[in-house]
């Protein structure tokens, strides 16, 4: 099997890199990654000793080199990671969500159709379904419930999933769709909660909780999402979409809180700042069709994935360090690591 991998380089796509090349040690897998701020060949350094294993650094919506790639490799099978994943960027900045997330997607689409690939799986995510909300603990996504996204993010997200069921619909593309809950594990980029808390908690800095921190997020472990999306590649049913997750539901306080707890550190570190704009209530999967018809279970307890994320972060501290001080140099210092991220400026 030949497998092209995009956005190998970031958080979920490095791990599920890993995840295959350790299970199925006879594939070839052809990564392309542009290598934007959250692409990190560090987190390829090991991947990229196996001879089984080649790296590309392009764009997914740069469609020529696109397509010279499909005609030198010929892929089998597609996994598209490759997006601008935060919520956050896509408010301040949604018009490269739209290149990458949509147009990105339409291209590698169009590579499959004309290379002949014989399946193209797309990453997607939860957020397409919007929110559900705070007081109805009784209500889960489905993959019936209807699309309503919130952010320019997951609205790009939502355009995408439109436009594969699309291509399967007009021109049999042999294609699935999976959406996932919030991932969370290691080489997670630290912007996101997780992995900002963990390094700000370390490095006894403030730790922003938007609002109140009551939104609720259902938290998977990233092996876990490895997992199903590999199950789905190998067994899942052409056009179908399935929601993955593990019914770890939390609240941002809860989830900052033990955090602190696990780290020995002072709860004074906690600081509330002003809430994401159209920022989503809450998410919860209901993984029952993955379950029922792959057989797909988690198998992380966010109590054990949490502990066991906490342990990464120490032991590879110049994983992380090594972005903080890239960072720095960046833009991303004013607007990113501090606390007033959404105040007019
Ligand atoms: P990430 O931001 O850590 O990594 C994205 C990777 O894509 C980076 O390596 C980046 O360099 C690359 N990339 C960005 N633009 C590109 C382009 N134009 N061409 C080629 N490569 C490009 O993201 P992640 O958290 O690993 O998310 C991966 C996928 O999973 C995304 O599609 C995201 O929507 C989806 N997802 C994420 C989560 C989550 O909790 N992180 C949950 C559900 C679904
Ligand atoms: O649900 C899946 C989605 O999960 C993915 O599609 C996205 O790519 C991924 O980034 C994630 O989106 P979220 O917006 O839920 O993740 P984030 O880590 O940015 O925020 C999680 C929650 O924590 C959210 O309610 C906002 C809050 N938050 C976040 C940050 C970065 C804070 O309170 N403080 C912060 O500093």
């Amino acid at each position: 099997m030949k497998l092209l991998i995009t956005g190998g380089a970031g958080f979920i796509g490095g791990n599920f890199v890993y995840h295959i090349l350790s299970k199925y040690p006879a594939y070839q897998i052809i990564c392309i990654d542009a290598l934007t701020y959250a692409g990190n060949m560090e987190t390829l350094a090991e991947a990229m000793k196996n001879p089984n294993f080649i790296f590309i650094k392009e764009d997914i919506a740069n469609r020529e080199e696109i397509y010279l790639i499909f005609e030198k490799y010929s892929p089998d099978a597609v996994v598209n990671f490759a997006a601008e994943s935060h919520v956050d960027r896509s408010i301040k900045k949604p018009d490269i969500f739209l290149r990458t997330n949509v147009i990105g997607t339409g291209v590698l689409m169009d590579a499959c159709r004309m290379y002949s690939t014989s399946r193209f799986h797309q990453v997607s995510t939860d957020e397409v379904y919007g929110d559900l909300p705070l007081d109805r603990p009784d209500l889960f996504f489905t993959e019936e419930t209807p699309i309503h996204a919130s952010s320019p993010y997951s609205a790009s997200k939502a355009s995408a999933d439109l436009l594969v069921l699309a291509y399967h619909r007009t021109y049999d593309l042999p294609v699935t769709i999976s959406r996932c809950s919030n991932n969370y594990g290691p080489y997670h980029f630290p912007e996101k909660l997780i992995p900002l808390m963990i390094a700000n908690a370390l490095n006894d800095k403030p730790l922003p909780v938007y609002g109140k921190g009551e939104n609720i997020r259902d938290w998977l472990y990233v092996k876990d999402h490895c997992e199903a999306i590999d199950l789905i590649l190998h067994s899942g049913k052409l056009g179908e979409v399935y929601n993955i997750g593990g019914h770890n539901e939390r609240t941002n306080l809860e989830v900052v809180k033990t955090i602190v707890w696990e780290l020995g550190k002072p709860e004074s570190l906690i600081t509330y700042v002003s809430d994401r704009p159209g920022h989503d209530l809450r998410y919860a999967i209901d993984p029952s069709k993955i379950n029922r018809e792959l057989g797909w279970l988690s198998a992380t307890s966010f109590d054990q994935g949490i502990k066991q994320v906490i342990k990464w972060y120490l032991e590879n501290s110049s994983w992380w360090k090594n972005i903080l001080a890239r960072e720095h140099h960046n833009a991303m210092k004013s607007s990113y690591l501090r606390f007033d991220k959404f105040e007019k400026n």
